[in-house]
């Protein structure tokens, strides 16, 4: 298999980050792990999140990949550095490349940031923000409700519309003019949230500007793919295939494969 990016997330959410890449790089192979079966990560101790990444990593090193890219902002606020220390190939978050977004779109300096409860705890975005920019005014708010309704599929609906309403509502306040989708779960709700928040909100969708970052760190280390070439695509997950199945269809427009993967008993009992 010629060397893939390997891309992961607690769930289908990476799946914003796989859409871009294969937009922006069609000759790249890609295996991709979410941990259907433990999501949501956003609740959970961040030392769990922390294990848990480790072990996904584990697993995907073994298809010996060009690039880890962690398309979760839960473990990339939580886990990065300890990824990067594991690991000897280029690690990719989605905090940085949102963040750099934002800044560029913002007008008048005031940003609004949802996630979940560790992204939003962990402060990883108003730093983020604040070494792009100390002046920058930002508004950030954990929207843990949300992530349940895209694992179930359920991104389209009437309760999903109410639940993005009810929960964005104290952004309502702020004269925020750009909103960073801090979850990358929150892409598949997208049009729920710009309706929310309004024309005059500029959302920012990470895994957009996270393909671009890929893309950037590939071509610099003069290991792109050529378009032309065929990509091969993987995709494993911890909980059942047949739900990331129909909502990997869905989403990215093609059937794909999925395979199940089970992690050992063991990992399992202090869940
Ligand atoms: N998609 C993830 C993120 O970007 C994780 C959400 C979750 O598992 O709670 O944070």
């Amino acid at each position: 298999m010629q060397q893939a990016i390997a891309i992961l997330d607690s769930g289908v959410g990476g799946l914003t980050v796989v859409k871009e890449v294969m937009r922006q790089m069609p000759g790249e192979s890609i295996v991709y792990f979410g941990d259907t079966a433990r999501a949501p990560y956003g609740a959970r101790p961040p030392e769990e999140v922390v294990r848990f990444t480790e072990e996904i990593v584990q697993y995907l090193t073994q298809f010996k990949p060009k690039m880890i890219v962690i398309a979760c902002n839960t473990a990339t606020a939580l886990a990065i550095d300890r990824i990067r220390d594991m690991v000897d190939i280029p690690v990719v978050g989605v905090i940085e490349p949102g963040a750099r977004a934002a800044i560029r779109t913002s007008k008048n300096g005031f940003i609004g940031v949802i996630g979940t409860d560790n992204t939003i705890r962990s402060g990883a975005y108003r730093r983020a923000l604040q070494n792009l920019s100390p002046d920058v005014r930002v508004a950030s708010l954990a929207c843990p409700r949300l992530v349940p309704l895209v694992e179930r599929g359920d991104y389209r609906s009437g309760l999903a519309k109410q639940t993005v309403e009810e929960s964005l509502a104290p952004m309502l306040h702020y004269p925020i003019d750009c909103l960073i989708l801090g979850c990358t779960h929150y892409p598949f709700l997208a049009e729920a949230i710009s309706e929310t928040v309004g024309p005059g909100v500029a959302l920012i969708n990470s895994a957009e500007e996270t393909a671009k970052e890929i893309r950037d760190i590939l071509s610099f280390r003069g290991g792109l793919s050529s378009p032309d070439r065929l990509p091969v695509h993987y995709f494993y997950c911890s909980g059942r295939p047949s739900t990331f199945r129909r909502i990997a269809k869905e989403w990215l427009g093609r059937q794909i494969r999925v395979s199940p993967v089970v992690w050992q008993l063991t990992r399992f009992a202090d869940d």
